[in-house]
């Protein structure tokens, strides 16, 4: 089967074939997870963008459905969101239900060939029977500037109190808030950000969820950025504060980091799923995604993480965990990871501060280093020698994330596949993601103090 090709991930999802860049439109409904992605069918590099599909009742296995949204006479389909429009706000709804509602943005570059711009504006598609077939709304474009460039990525959720929808938008160094009774008629609110936080590249794929936090409702603005990452390329970087349907505004003044590792990029949020916040993001980076070794696919998305506010001093920082939901894929833990098989997951039990460090390897002598280094209190993923490097010259590195975490002792999870790790240190309060390209799968494992538990694939039954 195509899960079977060489660095095919075993736990993540990837499209059988073609390219694939961000999540959009998680919406779940009824029982199930929807997921679209930013994906191109007819070739393994970015080019004109449709809306992918695919589904899951447990967010651990997905199928594949059929391509959703297709490029249109106003451009390609680029990112966006999916709500459950339970009220038939927008009147898309039949039969006295509401709709799936996608916002996304429309990208034209009709103006490349004409004044050396492209275009973008907020457009809508429904489904009114759960998201197996979509309709492009016909009043389309809903939200656009005359100057348009860099204004992208609608996310959108209903408000309760205010009773409005509100889209958070990037706008190339900042984020606009609109807001709307109905999803089709848009009015601008606030921006926030061209004076905050990092701005070594552009401001892409927002999103803004809120958390309780001791008892009180925090808000969380999440903004990716491209390139200006801590270890180079696209990242993702947060703001803890306060929203009032209006204005956002960060309760700090330093730049935070929801993933330090280089390929966790465009990550943003489920709707509808109560009060879990679920986030997925695209597992890879701008500098190398379209070079990256695979032969008739590009990228996978990360595992999906569920997002809590936990605080460290006085401050509140975002933690991401992994869901309950693997463990259906777990096998025996042992300590003893002598007969390695991956993908599987690693636990440092909680230890006194000290220097640690893991090492996978090969047969071909081939390693990734991951661990904690006590002099400058980081963690780091070295994949200097993990295998194949040669398409990207700043690929093979040691990449580094600072210990946010207070206490005087270490833990942490790691979960491998055949091409990823996933490092969540101090219950998620810093978290690394990294691809590496090895020519076989590592099968040793030179670790002290070690859980190991092995993990079925999810592409077991295909
Ligand atoms: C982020 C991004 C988005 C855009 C999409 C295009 O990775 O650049 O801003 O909508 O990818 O594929």
């Amino acid at each position: 089967s195509v899960y079977e090709e060489p660095y095919r991930p075993q736990l993540h999802f990837t499209p059988k074939s073609g390219w694939m860049n961000d999540p959009n439109g998680m919406v779940y409904i009824n029982g199930v997870y929807h997921l679209f992605f930013q994906h191109y069918p007819d070739s393994t590099v970015w080019g004109p963008m449709h809306w992918g599909h695919a589904t899951s009742t447990d967010l651990v296995h997905w199928e594949e459905q059929s391509i959703k949204l297709f490029p249109d006479s106003l451009g390609w389909i680029f990112s966006g969101s999916a709500v459950y429009d339970q009220q038939n706000t927008s009147g898309l709804g039949k039969d006295g239900k509401g709709p799936l509602v996608a916002i996304f943005t429309h990208h034209s570059s009709d103006g490349e060939k004409t004044r050396g711009k492209d275009f973008q504006y907020q457009s809508l598609a429904y489904s009114n029977d759960e998201g197996k077939t979509w309709t492009k709304y016909e009043g389309n474009p809903v939200l656009r500037k005359p100057e348009g460039t860099d204004f992208r990525d609608p996310k959108v959720f209903w408000m309760a109190g205010v009773n409005k929808w509100i889209m958070t938008l990037a706008v190339k160094d900042h984020i606009e808030f609109y807001s709307s009774p109905d999803l089709k008629s848009w009015s601008y609110e606030s921006s926030f950000g061209a004076d905050k936080g990092a701005h070594g590249g552009v401001w892409e794929c927002p999103d803004l969820v809120s958390f309780l936090a001791d008892g009180k409702e925090k808000w969380v603005l999440i903004v990716n950025m491209n390139p200006g990452a801590p270890n180079g390329g696209s990242g993702t970087q947060y703001f803890v504060g306060d929203f009032d349907g209006r204005d956002f505004t960060a309760s700090h003044t330093d730049t935070r980091w929801m993933d330090f590792g280089p390929d966790n990029y465009a990550g943003v949020t489920w709707s509808n799923t109560g009060n879990r916040t679920l986030l997925i993001g695209w597992m890879s980076n701008w500098a190398y995604a379209n070079q990256v070794p695979t032969q008739n696919w590009r990228s996978a998305t990360t595992l999906v993480r569920e997002l809590a506010l936990q605080k460290v001093g006085n401050e509140y920082y975002l933690q991401s965990t992994l869901l309950n939901e693997l463990n259906q894929l777990a096998g025996s833990t042992t300590t003893d990871p002598a007969a390695l098989q991956l993908p599987a997951r690693f636990e440092l039990a909680a230890i006194p501060l000290q220097q640690v460090e893991w090492i996978f390897s090969n047969e071909a002598g081939e390693e990734l280093r991951l661990g904690f280094d006590k002099e400058s209190n980081r963690y780091y993923i070295d994949r200097t020698k993990a295998g194949e490097a040669s398409f990207h010259p700043d690929f093979a590195k040691r990449l580094y994330a600072p210990r946010i975490a207070a206490g005087d002792s270490i833990k942490w999870t790691v979960v491998m596949d055949h091409s990823s790790v996933e490092l969540l240190a101090d219950d998620g309060l810093t978290v690394m993601t990294a691809l590496f390209f090895p020519s076989s799968l590592y099968t040793n494992l030179n670790a002290p103090a070690v859980r190991y538990t092995p993990l079925e694939s999810i592409w077991k039954k295909k």
